[in-house]
């Protein structure tokens, strides 16, 4: 892949921000383009300014949501150095995403390189503050101009980047989750395992309502039964059993399959906890944590690593775990992961690739 560079004008760059990160509504001055036409294949590699797009009201994204996208960090390392934490299964979750969307795979090493190059060039705008650190956005769209529904003969793929604030202002607290008895977010067969937009839109009015009772995230029902435990918001969910064994939902094609999902798999049975993938029954589950056998939930995803769950709010009753306290295992494997990702524990699973900054 050739890419073209284009020198920024100095004389509009935005300042990198030191502290009060946000998350995903600051951008640094650069991003990474390319395109795709039939003819040409990807084609225009680009590192160029952050910049708006312009495209015709009639681009098949707007209206048929043939989209997908991607989301990694970079760390800061104590060294100085960055790190991007499994890059290879991010990249693989794009091409797989855009096999089902029916779009173009992009090639593996460009898209890395392209990630690597853009992330060198705005180093300044890793924070090295803890907690915080350059979350990475990819994304494919369809840009063909045609309202005929069939798959878009052309596409943009880009990269974009910009700082996030720690997850957990006020220490590791606990979350609470409403666990929708009516509403589904992705069936066996459709594009739940795809990190598509259409699945999250369809996951915004949910959102909103539980929002209005006081519950911060959704857990989500298999959509055949309503009975089977999938996922918890944008992060993949995990139930400690006893302080021992951790039993996560097994992949059924309609749940993302996460990499941080796969890396507590990983890591939690080199650290001595027995690890089971399962179908989880909801009633099963809730009745397990009335009997405190369940000690600890947690989301997992890039965001937060890892999101103690306090309580589940379940028609119209609450279930509340370790009287909503974090617990020792979704602590221990935050303190772990975090550790390796960025840099200040010793990479033993081969999970880090490491970019070196002058
Ligand atoms: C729906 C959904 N599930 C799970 C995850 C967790 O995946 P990962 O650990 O790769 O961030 C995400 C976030 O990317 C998500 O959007």
């Amino acid at each position: 892949m050739d890419t073209k560079i284009i020198p920024l004008d100095e004389s509009t760059l935005k300042p990198v921000p030191k502290e009060d990160f946000g998350f995903g509504d600051k951008f640094a001055n650069r991003m990474f383009t390319q395109r795709y036409s039939v003819d040409q294949g990807w084609h225009d590699a680009t590192l160029g300014p952050y910049q708006p797009f312009t495209l015709d009201p009639a681009t098949a994204v707007f209206h048929y949501a043939q989209e997908i996208f991607e989301g990694t960090k970079a760390y800061r390392r104590p060294d100085g150095n960055i790190n991007l934490f499994r890059p290879w299964e991010n990249m693989k979750r794009f091409n797989n995403s855009a096999a089902r969307m029916s779009m173009p795979a992009v090639e593996e090493e460009d898209h890395l390189t392209a990630i690597v190059d853009l992330v060198k060039l705005e180093h300044e705008w890793v924070p090295d503050v803890p907690g915080a650190s350059l979350y990475i956005r990819p994304t494919m769209i369809a840009t063909e101009a045609a309202l005929g529904v069939h798959s878009s003969r052309s596409f943009l793929h880009f990269v974009i980047v910009g700082p996030v604030g720690a997850y957990f202002k006020g220490g590791f607290s606990p979350v609470s989750v409403y666990i929708s008895d009516h509403y589904r977010r992705a069936v066996r067969g459709g594009t739940g395992a795809a990190k598509t937009g259409g699945n999250y839109a369809a996951s915004l009015l949910v959102a909103e309502e539980v929002r209005e009772k006081g519950y911060s995230q959704v857990l989500w029902l298999d959509a055949v039964e309503g009975r089977y435990v999938e996922e918890v918001g944008a992060m993949n969910v995990a139930f400690v059993y006893e302080g021992k064994k951790i039993v996560t939902p097994e992949l059924t094609g309609s749940i993302l399959p996460g990499i941080t999902r796969s890396s507590v798999i990983t890591l939690g049975r080199d650290l001595g906890y027995e690890v089971v993938e399962a179908r989880i029954d909801v009633h099963e589950m809730l009745a397990d944590i009335e009997s405190g056998k369940v000690t600890e939930v947690f989301g997992c995803g890039t965001a937060a690593v890892i999101a103690p769950v306090g309580k589940f709010g379940f028609q119209g009753k609450d279930y509340v775990i370790n009287d909503f306290n974090s617990g020792p295992v979704s602590k221990h494997l935050f303190d772990e992961l975090t550790g390796i990702q960025t840099g200040r524990l010793e990479d033993r699973f081969g999970w880090t690739y490491t970019i070196e900054v002058d």
